[in-house]
């Protein structure tokens, strides 16, 4: 089994084998998982989709998933789409945003800065808390110039940013606050929707996400005039049979996405308290030990728990962040490097003097040190004890 070892790390843990041997996961234990719905209650729904022969183009499934994730989610208007980049990129063409700067995190997946060069804006890129990884708004104030059309936030890993100072920024200079809120379904901040906050929020329904419509995604507003140019930008810019009033795009969700959707909500109250399980556990476990650091728990926070991000510093773990993720492998447990690298560091990104790792250097040293375990309920806390005792021997090897 020690063939299997990166050297490195093979010559700074000793005796690693027989541990290996003891702790191997059977299957693999993958980062997320997506729960199913029963598939004969998926069958009757597509039963009735096959009767009325309507596939797409707010179809009766499509226009009930909207109601129900209002009322599920607390939110005035809620559009579905087919993905989450999609709907990230109209919310920014429904703002009407023109040539000019967006002030955003280089922490994210790559969707939240891509969009910005689908429409032609220039990223502004910010440091972070060192506590939420959500930008600062400090460093949002310090952005700030007279090409500054948005600001472009992520809720990471479904902890709120500091939503309050960017609304008054925001205010303070004319430009609106919009989040990429792919972490954030269903997070209450204050006993209220975080998708409250800010002139727009866009979700993720990624098979990755804690509620999956496969592929899907929505926008999230409470102003009724930005909502009807939304729903009408994600149909090509149609207004009725014969008028276009923009150049819109195709980005709306199918009946069959819709279904699944449907089913999934009913239960999705219930994956978050199984997460919640989860990440106790890993709590309990790893609470403590040197060279980690633990997600956040805000008490006016109501977490999703879809992920669980640990920060590991090298010296005081004894081992770094990707030596800790190759070691991990060898137990069959598949933690991933998310947000690695940060999107600054793309190459079309880089020439930007806010690319500059001198600019950046919260967002630079959390890229290197996260690593998300596997977080879905059905890991049960069982599991996630064991993945967590694996890490804490992982440490005693390291540093005996
Ligand atoms: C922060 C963030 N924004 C946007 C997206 C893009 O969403 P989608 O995959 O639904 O297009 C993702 C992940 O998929 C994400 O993690």
């Amino acid at each position: 089994m020690s063939m299997d070892l990166p050297p490195a790390l093979e010559a700074r843990i000793a005796g690693l084998a027989p541990l290996v041997r003891a702790r191997c996961f059977d299957a693999p234990r993958h980062v997320t998982r997506p729960v199913m719905p029963p598939l004969e209650e998926y069958t009757d729904l597509l039963r009735g989709v096959w009767d009325r022969r309507w596939l797409t183009n707010d179809g009766e499934l499509h226009q009930r998933l909207e109601r129900e994730l209002e009322i599920h989610l607390g939110v005035k208007h809620a559009s579905l789409f087919c993905n989450g980049t999609l709907s990230l990129l109209v919310a920014l063409q429904a703002l009407d945003l023109r040539m000019g700067e967006v002030i955003t995190t280089p922490f994210t997946f790559p969707a939240t800065t891509n969009v910005l060069h689908w429409n032609r804006l220039r990223p502004i890129f910010c440091d972070l808390d060192p506590v939420t990884l959500n930008i600062s708004p400090e460093r949002v104030e310090a952005a700030f110039t007279d090409q500054t059309r948005a600001i472009l936030a992520v809720h990471v890993y479904g902890q709120p940013c500091d939503v309050a100072a960017l609304r008054d920024l925001g205010a303070q200079h004319g430009v609106p606050v919009v989040y990429d809120a792919a972490h954030a379904f269903g997070v209450q901040l204050d006993g209220r929707p975080l998708l409250e906050w800010g002139d727009v929020s866009s979700l993720s329904f990624h098979a990755t996400k804690l509620f999956t419509t496969g592929e899907g995604g929505a926008l999230v507003t409470a102003d009724t005039a930005l909502d009807r140019r939304i729903r009408s930008l994600k149909n090509f810019g149609i207004a009725d049979e014969e008028t276009v009033l923009a150049p819109g795009i195709n980005a709306k969700m199918s009946e069959l996405s819709a279904a699944f959707g449907l089913l999934r909500l009913r239960d999705v109250n219930a994956e978050i308290a199984a997460r919640a399980e989860v990440t106790a556990a890993y709590r309990r476990v790893l609470d403590g030990v040197p060279g980690l650091t633990l997600p956040p728990q805000p008490k006016n926070v109501a977490l999703n728990h879809s992920y669980f991000p640990i920060l590991v510093d090298a010296a005081a773990f004894g081992l770094d962040r990707d030596e800790l993720y190759g070691a991990l492998r060898l137990f069959n447990v598949i933690a991933r490097k998310y947000f690695y690298p940060l999107t600054s560091h793309y190459e079309w990104d880089r020439c930007y003097p806010s690319a500059d790792p001198a600019n950046l250097p919260v967002a630079e040293r959390a890229a290197l040190q996260v690593l998300c375990l596997p977080v879905y309920g059905e890991l049960g806390a069982a599991d996630a004890g064991a993945i967590g005792e694996i890490i804490t021997e992982l440490h005693r090897a390291a540093r005996p």
